[in-house]
């Protein structure tokens, strides 16, 4: 297949596009705005990205989604089975203190890459997957799980946008029978990591013998579900060939506390933790203290994590500490 990634110099996009070059014989077009977030030094990071590329398998293409797709993005891209969007404003203390670019690329610029799809779809697209998210649900209660019929109550900018963009994807599926999927997914985790994220600030914080910042306090602290993005990217794969078109598919994986998380990664390097406690989400609103989600639709289907969590924990560790550019840059 001809496959177009969206955002594939970020973070799960990368290893999106590991994943299918090493499970597939696909052909992926990245499709790259390359904000702050986005490195090409991700790709090229990867062990064979020189050997796949000269055999043709690898198409970078530049293009901000904020704007309509041109002449020459459409020529470089040429017809796809298999749109994968991932490009988006990602970061939702970002989308507080300005949530235009928020608005610009995960609303307008869905919106593009929808109407790209839409023009596929006369020459065989099979497959439009967008990447979405839990936060999109708002808070869960204590034993709550959001099922994929659930309404949606953002909380915040960047969860309203990237709800908003999941609408309008159904929206295409139902009106101009475009064969897509919306996925939601929470907390992956992996190598190459933006260091601002939990297990990289965490992770560096142990390795100083440092405090390790804990959101909540205790007996009442954040929760999510933890997975590695090689396994959503298992997932998304799995999806092109066997979801349903129109369906809703949550990808999650083990639900722990903040604490449980940083216990465990303070276990696998042999360091004694040293929490401090911030009660985060009483100072900061929109931000949600427990996300949960069942995984109800894509379990019915057969799909299972490859990795477990401590396994994919452990080795994520290993690679960083034996990288530590990508812990500290
Ligand atoms: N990381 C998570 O745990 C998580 C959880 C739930 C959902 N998601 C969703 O998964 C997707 C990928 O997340 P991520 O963590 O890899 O994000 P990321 O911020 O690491 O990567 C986003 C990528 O999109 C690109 N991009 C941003 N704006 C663009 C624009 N206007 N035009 C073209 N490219 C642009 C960036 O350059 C970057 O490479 C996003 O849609 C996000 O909402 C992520």
């Amino acid at each position: 297949m001809r496959v177009l990634l969206t955002g594939g110099a970020g973070f799960i996009g990368h290893h999106t596009f590991e994943h299918f070059m090493k499970n597939t014989e696909d052909t992926v077009i990245i499709l790259e705005g390359l904000n702050y977030a986005g490195s090409l030094s991700r790709l090229t990071d990867i062990e064979l990205f020189h050997q796949w590329q000269d055999l043709g398998r690898v198409i970078i293409v530049p293009h901000n989604i904020q704007f309509p797709f041109n002449e020459y993005v459409t020529h470089k891209i040429g017809s796809v089975d298999a749109i994968i969007h991932m490009a988006a404003e990602t970061h939702v203390d970002r989308s507080i203190e300005n949530p235009y670019p928020f608005v610009m690329t995960n609303l307008l610029g869905t919106f593009n890459v929808l109407e790209f799809a839409r023009s596929q779809i006369a020459t065989g697209l099979k497959r439009f997957i967008q990447v979405s998210t839990d936060e999109v649900y708002g808070p869960a209660l204590t034993d709550e799980f959001f099922k994929e019929t659930d309404r949606v109550r953002p909380s915040n900018p960047y969860a309203a946008t990237k709800a908003g963009a999941d609408d309008l994807v159904y929206s295409y599926f139902k009106t101009y029978g475009l064969p897509a999927i919306v996925t939601r997914t929470m907390n992956n985790f992996g190598e190459r990591q933006h260091p601002e994220k939990f297990l990289m600030l965490t992770l560096k914080a142990l390795m100083r013998n440092e405090q390790v910042v804990v959101h909540g306090t205790p007996g009442n602290i954040g929760m999510r579900h933890w997975l590695h993005a090689r396994n959503h990217a298992d997932a998304i794969l799995f999806l092109i060939a066997h979801g349903n078109n129109g369906e809703f598919y949550h990808i999650v994986g083990d639900e722990l506390s903040n604490l449980e998380l940083a216990d465990l990664v303070a276990s696998i390097v042999h360091k004694s933790l040293k929490p401090k406690f911030v009660d985060f989400h009483a100072c900061r609103p929109g931000h949600d203290r427990r996300y949960a989600m069942s995984d109800t639709n894509l379990r019915a289907l057969g799909w299972k994590p490859p990795l477990s969590l401590e396994e994919s924990l452990a080795k994520t560790i290993q690679w960083t500490l034996n990288r530590p550019e990508w812990l500290f840059m």
